[in-house]
């Protein structure tokens, strides 16, 4: 079996004194999606959080492309290739459209290819050149939504992690993220996504991991989960 793209062994970790994780283990592969889906509170925005080495690890180990990153500041971690899209999307709202980008390619690299990479941003989202100048405040929640996408994008990831980005939007937006998401995918861009709507997640997602109380709990191919008696009664879905 070839080198997962990331794997996480037995992590534990949490805020300060707060335990979070009890032991997760998860591993993503070059070119899939990965949804991880849960509970309010499971821990999911912590298991992201703790990738990029924003809170306390206990315990366990983490590897990117092979290598451990457990000790390697934030920073870094960006340099590598891994962007988060955060939850509540972190855009500078009174910053344009354009500057919110430019923000987005800080590292030596992406700065070497901005020009490339504003072209591919627009025309992955073409109503983002047209409002390019508008403050980031003034955006519609769904525009909100792929301004923050587009400035993730915007450092060149090759693993991009996603914190539900359908939150608060309408179901004809929330099916334009997913498209795009899976257009990602394709481009070959590897994704990490935790999402409330189950049911879209694990219908676009290769493999999926479900969270309780800082476990996984259940894991498998996305469609295969889909039709999990468990996961049904769990997440009601119908
Ligand atoms: N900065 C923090 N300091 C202390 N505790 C925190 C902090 N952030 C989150 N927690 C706690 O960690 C636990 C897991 O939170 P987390 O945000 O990872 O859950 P989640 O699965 O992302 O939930 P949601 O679906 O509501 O976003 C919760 O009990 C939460 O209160
Ligand atoms: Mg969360």
């Amino acid at each position: 079996m070839s080198t997962p793209m990331l794997q996480l062994r037995s992590v534990e970790a949490g805020y300060g004194e707060f335990r979070v994780l009890h032991g997760i283990n998860l591993r993503v592969d070059k070119g899939e999606i990965v949804a991880l889906v849960g509970p309010n509170g499971a821990g999911k925005t912590t298991t992201l959080r703790t990738i990029l080495h924003m809170t306390t690890l206990y315990r366990g180990e983490i590897t990117f492309e092979g290598k451990d990153i457990t000790k390697v500041p934030t920073h870094k971690i960006v340099e590598k290739g891994i962007t988060m899209v955060p939850e509540g999307r972190g855009l500078f709202n009174p910053l344009t459209v354009y500057e919110n980008l430019l923000a987005g390619a800080y590292t030596k690299k992406a700065m070497e290819k901005l020009e490339d990479s504003l072209e591919f941003v627009y025309s992955l989202f073409p109503r983002l050149k047209e409002r390019r100048s508008q403050v980031a405040g003034t955006l519609s929640g769904g525009e909100a939504q792929m301004l923050a996408i587009a400035r993730a994008l915007m450092s060149r990831p090759k693993f991009l992690m996603l914190d539900e980005p359908s939150l608060g939007l309408a179901p004809k937006i929330v099916l334009e993220i997913f498209d795009t998401v899976v257009k990602l995918r394709d481009l070959g861009t590897t994704i990490l996504i935790v999402e409330q709507h189950v049911k879209n997640s694990l219908e676009i997602a290769d493999r999926a991991y479900v969270m309780e109380m800082g476990q996984i709990v259940l894991e498998g191919e996305g469609r295969a989960l889909l039709s999990d008696e468990r996961l049904r009664k769990a997440y009601l879905i119908i």
